[in-house]
Order: C-alpha cells, then structure tokens, then sequence
C-alpha cells in the first residue's frame, strides 16, 4: 500500500514538473519580447558596433550545442555586433537513439540529419572543424586556424574517448564513412552465429534484444560486469529488462568480464569460463570530452573527467567568466545522461548568455529535475518500457513501437528536416555508391 501511494505522489510530481517546465518557457519568452523592446530604445542613442565584430562561438552541435545556437542566434537582435560561430567536425547531426537499432534494421540513413535548417539567421557561421585546444579568447582548430571569442560554449559532450564507436557512437564524422561503419556491424552481426555483447547498460540491453528478435536462431549471450543489468537504475527497470532480454531467449552472464578479444571463436570470462563467440561488440559507457580545456583550466575537470560548472553553467573557474558549458560533458549531477537534460541545461547556458551579452549578469540557474532522467528503453523490435523514478518510487509503462525507426522522423522534424530528405552532398555520393553497386 505504501509503495501504492509513492507511486501516486510520483506520478503528481511528474505532472507539476511538466507544469512548471511550460510556464517557465513562458516566462522567458515573455522577458525576452520585453527585452528586445526596451533595447530597441536603448541601442538609438549608443554608439553602434559593426554587426560580426564579436563573437559567441559554441563547440559542438549536438542535443546541447545545436540547441543553444538556435536559441542565441534567434535571440540576438538584427543589428546586433555578435554573431554565432558554431564548430562542429561531423557532417550531419548524429541521433544517438536509434544508433543500437540501425545496427540491426538497415534504415541507417535515418540516423544523419542534415545540419542548416534549424539554424537560421545571418548571424551564424559554421566551422566544419575540431577545436584541439581552448585558449583565453580564442580557440585553436585541428586544422591550424584559431577563432576569437567574446563568449564561449562548450558543448563537446561525451564518448570520444579511446573506446569511441558503434554501437554508441559513430565513429566517424563523414556521413558516408558513418554509413559504412552501420553496415558493417549489421554484416557482422548478420553473418555471426555467436554474439557476445559486452555491457547490460541501456545501449547493450537494446543491441541484444534487438539482434535476438531479428535473428532468433543465433546465440546472443550478453555479459555484464555487475550483478544485475541496468544496474544505475531502480530494481523494477533492472527486473523489466532482464524479463525483456530473457523471454527473447538472450543468454544474460552476470558479474563477470570478457578477457581481452575475441580469438579462435571464442572469448574467456574473469571466471575462466570460455564461451564460443565470433563476433564481440562493446557497449562501454561513454567518457566526458573535457581534453580542450585541460590546458587551460585544469582545475576545472572533475574526477569524472567533467567539466565543473555554477548553476549559471558558467565553467567553475573565476578567470573565464565569459566561458559556459552545458549538455553531456557538464559536471551536473545527473546520474542517467540524456537529451533532455543536456537541452535543459543548454536553455540556461544559451539564456545566460544573451542576458551577458547584453552587459547583464547572467541570471538563470540550472537545477537538474529528476524527472528529466526518464528513460525509454527497447526490449526487442517491437516493445519498449518507459520508466521513471525519483528515491521514494519507480513508475514503468510498457510501450508498442509500431515503427522499426523509433522516433526518427520527429528527431528530423524536430531539427527542421523533413525526414527522409537529405540534398547535402555526402548523401548524394553515398546513394551513388549505392546504385553502382547493385549494378
Ligand atoms: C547509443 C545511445 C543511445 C542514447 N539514447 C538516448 C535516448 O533514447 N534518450 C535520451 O534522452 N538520450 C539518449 N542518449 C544520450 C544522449 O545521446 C546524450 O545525452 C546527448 O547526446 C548529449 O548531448 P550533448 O550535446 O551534450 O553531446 P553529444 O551528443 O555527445 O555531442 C557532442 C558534439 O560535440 C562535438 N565535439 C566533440 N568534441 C569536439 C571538439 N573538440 N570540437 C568541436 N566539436 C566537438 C561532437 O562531434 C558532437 O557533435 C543516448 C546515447 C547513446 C550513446
Ligand atoms: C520606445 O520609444 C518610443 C519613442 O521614443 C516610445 O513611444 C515607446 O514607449 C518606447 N518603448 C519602450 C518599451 O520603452
Ligand atoms: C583463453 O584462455 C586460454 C587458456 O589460458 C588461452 O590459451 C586462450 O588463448 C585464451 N583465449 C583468448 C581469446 O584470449
């Protein structure tokens, strides 16, 4: 009965946190007409800065980083001296979601979204580059050149680490070596009788349900180091996805770790247990990308490899008042990162920002809401669980997924694609590849 009632206030505080979410939008929006109102008079008078004298430049476009630069490059005034610089090596917008999925279903090109259309606006500039390093005022590119800065947003997110690849991440920035590298795991995995994966994460729990509802006659055997899959989640997810995996026919070997590669056929556990495999994928977790400012600001990366931030999203170190970070690589205590949390804290940096560069403080605080952690995880083509919790209760609903695609065509439409309309050149190259080579 107890755990009854939890579950009834949690599902309230859901409820009041959607709630207090819109009318928080509203309220900015509100203040940001009345700003630009206001400035409108103000600017008459002031001496005028030529428009792209200053820049705010933002590294990384992703969920945080493409996200602030729609909101600060929308905000900024016509006539404003800024303009938004945003570096970015990959060609297209990675959606991480469905990169598990795509490693089975061969809808691959869905997983590269055009970049442009959701960044409109004279005042943008996009850099196809790297930034190697973060200095005071500007930032060096891979490629040689260095950019000034005014403002700097740090948006390089997590999992371009030494262990950088499918199925978590593409492991390339072109979109035609990224379509390469999907078909290749699923020509792997199609042509494997024996697959181990290794970790029971959310990425490991999808690759495996998926690959085993595809191909029920292989052998997929799922090891994971801890003693229960999901294991940074409640025990109700944690029991749901052991379920998912196990109705499939999923092999599930817990608390024990694969030894070195796959050799001969087979691999061996920590436990000396030799088990046939002749194919081995790792869903590792991902690593922070903090490297650029380790020069810098040593000081300011956390354990974790984070970067430390104020509630502002402003970088903890006093000397860099105009630097902020937000999205994956920010020290903010979520424990499950995600997308909406990583856009939520992105808002606040990007709000702040226009706030500073109208020569206020910036004066939004980010506080990561529980409820912003909710997952929704796959268990097989066809079936998902959503799931919520805070530390008293755990809410789970169970999902049909009607699309092989998941949510790919409200991700392009969310960034301003019509899915599946790709016109930029690597597309254009690819799908010529492609008729060459049924020819
Ligand atoms: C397989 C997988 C599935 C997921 N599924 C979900 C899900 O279903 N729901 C959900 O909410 N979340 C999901 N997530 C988590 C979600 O993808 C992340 O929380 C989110 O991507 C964080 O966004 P970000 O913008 O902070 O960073 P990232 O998405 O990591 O992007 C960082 C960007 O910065 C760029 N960059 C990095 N270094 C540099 C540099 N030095 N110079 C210039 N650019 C640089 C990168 O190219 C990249 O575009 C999933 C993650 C993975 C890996
Ligand atoms: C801006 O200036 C105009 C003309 O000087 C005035 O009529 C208007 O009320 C002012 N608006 C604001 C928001 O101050
Ligand atoms: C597994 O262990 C055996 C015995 O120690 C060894 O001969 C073999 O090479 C190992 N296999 C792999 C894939 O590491």
């Amino acid at each position: 009965m107890g755990s009854r009632i939890q579950k009834v206030l949690l599902v309230g505080e859901v409820i009041v946190f959607a709630l207090s979410f819109s009318s928080g939008l509203l309220g900015r929006w509100f203040s940001r007409k009345v700003n630009n109102l206001l400035r409108r008079n103000r600017s008459n008078g002031d001496l005028k800065e030529e428009p792209g004298s200053r820049s705010i430049v933002i590294v990384g476009a992703s969920y945080a980083g493409y996200f602030a630069a729609h909101l600060i490059a929308t905000a900024l005034p016509k006539d404003s001296p800024y303009r938004v610089v945003v570096i970015e090596p990959n060609s297209h917008f990675h959606f991480t979601w469905v990169l598990p999925r795509f490693c089975i279903v061969k809808e691959e090109h869905k997983a590269f979204i055009p970049y442009g259309p959701y960044l409109v606006g004279t005042s943008v500039r996009w850099v196809k580059d790297r930034v190697a390093t973060i200095e005071r005022g500007s930032v060096k590119l891979r490629s040689g050149g260095a950019i000034p800065y005014d403002f700097l947003l740090i948006a390089t997110g997590s999992g371009y680490g030494a262990d950088n690849g499918l199925p978590s991440r593409v492991g390339a920035e072109d979109k035609a070596a990224g379509l390469e590298q999907l078909r290749g795991v699923q020509t792997r995995i199609e042509q494997a009788k024996k697959v181990v994966i290794v970790g029971g994460g959310a990425v490991g729990v999808e690759l495996a349900t998926d690959a085993k509802d595809a191909y029920p006659e292989k052998h997929i055997i799922l090891v994971h180091s801890r003693q229960a899959v999901m294991h940074r989640f409640g025990p109700e997810l944690q029991a749901a996805a052991l379920k998912g995996l196990q109705d499939l026919g999923v092999e599930v070997v817990l608390g024990e770790r694969v030894q070195g590669e796959q050799i001969d056929g087979h691999v061996n556990l920590s436990s000396g247990r030799k088990i046939e495999c002749d194919f081995l994928i790792q869903c590792g977790g991902q690593k922070p990308s903090s490297e650029t400012i380790r020069t810098l600001s040593p000081g300011s990366i956390s354990a974790s490899g984070h970067i430390r931030v104020k509630p502002t999203m402003q970088i903890i170190d006093e000397t860099l008042p105009n630097v902020y970070v937000c999205g994956d690589v920010a020290e903010t205590g979520v424990s499950n990162p995600n997308s909406r949390a990583a856009a939520d804290n992105a808002r606040t940096a990007a709000d702040n920002i226009v706030c500073a560069v109208e020569g206020q403080l910036p004066k939004y605080h980010y506080k990561h809401h529980w409820a912003a952690s909710g997952i929704k995880l796959t268990l097989g083509l066809h079936k998902s669980v959503v799931h919520l919790e805070n530390e008293k209760a755990e809410l789970l609903f169970n999902v049909k997924e009607k699309r092989l695609d998941l949510m790919s065509g409200q991700a392009w439409r969310h960034w301003s694609v019509s899915p599946f309309e790709d016109v930029s050149e690597p597309h254009i190259s690819e799908s010529s590849d492609e008729s060459l080579a049924k020819k």
